[in-house]
């Protein structure tokens, strides 16, 4: 519990000084509440405001409202309905309630009048906004607390520490499942299962792509077709797993035999394991992400596949096709946790580079930052067709290569001074 107490006082000081900067007196941050479907009576499974999940770390609570003025004790209006439908569960007396004055209400009558606190912000999407439009969602305020929320309390740490210990045992299942033979849909529910989640519950849709399926960088279908064992090649899993809110974000890829993939893997295994340790206090993302294009392009030169050397394919834009996306982003209470783009709590924009537009990360790394280093190789038909018959490219090795999808590795680090921690190794 002290963890969580040491996390609270960071946000209590975090949301003191947000509001200092934005000239606000007070904050009330909503939950949010489940919507349903267009013409229907059933929704998507809510997704929790994550202002909300910093201070209080209960995932399902939904139509509750937090109430911040500095100097006092923040107080949570839990909302607890009379319902025969649902099950309703009493969190009031949970342990981090104690840091909070909790009134539990039945229903939204039982809400305070939010116009009567003076010059008081709203934090929350805008099914409810019973403020006027330039007191929700301030963008001073947005911007100073996404700021603060760049650097993790031990709290936060330990729970992506969990989140990281969870999804590892779905890995596990996954790879074994995967050399059984099975197909990306059982694969998909041995992980689950592993895991002891629900679909609810896991942070993001799991990507789970055989044999040429990895080629497609958010592949989101699980197949149930079974490849026969002479057929298969290649297993790419993208899953994570949550913990009071907080996700994982992992990645794997394995050859079905020991072949020249399986070295390329073991190659690239080694990189992403370089940069990862480079993800240390003070280094700049961006330089970080251009040293990942160095690199794979060291592991497309060794394989064949480039007949240049690293610095000419990175010079000519070669390395982009084969590696289209960043190198990796903030994670946390989102798993593209927010400000990856700013440099200061003004919100300051430093955008990426031209040539690196889905760069999600482009400032210098701060103490305590969680961030994924996920480097991949792919061999995509679409980026292929754009460069079709270079000069520098060896046409039979990206043939050969192509049926095997694509490699990414991805751990997710917490940045320290003069080193880092590697949540997922
Ligand atoms: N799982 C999405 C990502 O790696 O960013
Ligand atoms: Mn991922
Ligand atoms: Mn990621």
């Amino acid at each position: 519990m002290k963890l969580f107490q040491q996390h609270i006082e960071k946000v209590v000081a975090a949301t003191t000084h947000a509001l200092a900067l934005s000239a606000y007196d007070g904050v009330w941050i909503y939950s949010g509440h489940p919507e349903n479907n267009f013409l229907d009576d059933m929704g998507p499974p809510h997704s929790i405001n994550p202002h909300f999940k910093w201070w209080v770390p209960v995932p399902h609570i939904t139509s509750s409202v937090l109430h911040f003025i500095p100097g006092q004790k923040p107080t949570v209006y839990l909302h607890q309905p009379a319902d025969f439908w649902h099950k309703v569960i009493d969190n009031s007396q949970d342990k981090w309630a104690q840091h909070f004055d909790v009134k539990v209400i039945g229903h939204y009558s039982e809400l305070p009048d939010f116009k009567a606190n003076k010059n008081h912000a709203w934090i929350g999407s805008k099914e409810l906004q019973p403020l006027d439009d330039k007191d929700t969602n301030p963008k001073a305020l947005l911007d100073a607390l996404h700021f603060a929320r760049i650097q993790k309390t031990d709290y936060e740490i330990n729970c992506i520490r969990q989140a990281n210990i969870t999804a590892m045992k779905g890995h596990e299942a996954a790879r074994l499942a995967f050399y059984d033979g099975c197909s990306e849909y059982e694969i998909h529910m041995a992980y689950l299962q592993a895991c002891q989640h629900n679909e609810y519950e896991m942070p993001y849709g799991n990507i789970v792509a055989l044999n040429e399926n990895p080629s497609v960088l958010h592949y989101q279908f699980q197949s149930r077709e079974h490849i026969p064992s002479n057929e298969l090649k290649s297993f790419l899993i993208d899953a994570g797993a949550s913990h009071k809110g907080y996700a994982s974000d992992i990645t794997r890829t394995y050859s079905f035999q020991q072949d020249a993939f399986a070295d390329m893997i073991t190659l690239m295994d080694e990189k992403q394991q370089a940069l990862c340790n480079q993800a240390v206090a003070g280094q700049d993302y961006v330089d970080l992400h251009l040293k990942a294009h160095l690199y794979i392009s060291e592991v497309l030169h060794q394989f064949g596949v480039f007949k240049c050397d690293a610095e000419t394919a990175v010079s000519q834009g070669l390395s982009s096709t084969f590696f289209p996306h960043g190198l990796g982003h903030y994670l946390g209470l989102q798993v593209h946790d927010v400000s990856g783009h700013v440099i200061d709590e003004k919100g300051t924009v430093k955008s990426p580079p031209e040539a690196h537009p889905f760069l999600r990360l482009t400032d210098t790394l701060r103490e305590n930052a969680v961030i994924t280093i996920e480097p991949g190789l792919y061999f995509v038909p679409m980026l292929m067709k754009e460069i079709a018959g270079h000069k520098d490219v060896n046409w039979d090795k990206v043939a050969e290569f192509q049926p095997f999808g694509g490699i990414r590795i991805e751990d997710n680090i917490v940045v320290k001074q003069g080193g880092i921690e590697n949540l997922t190794r």
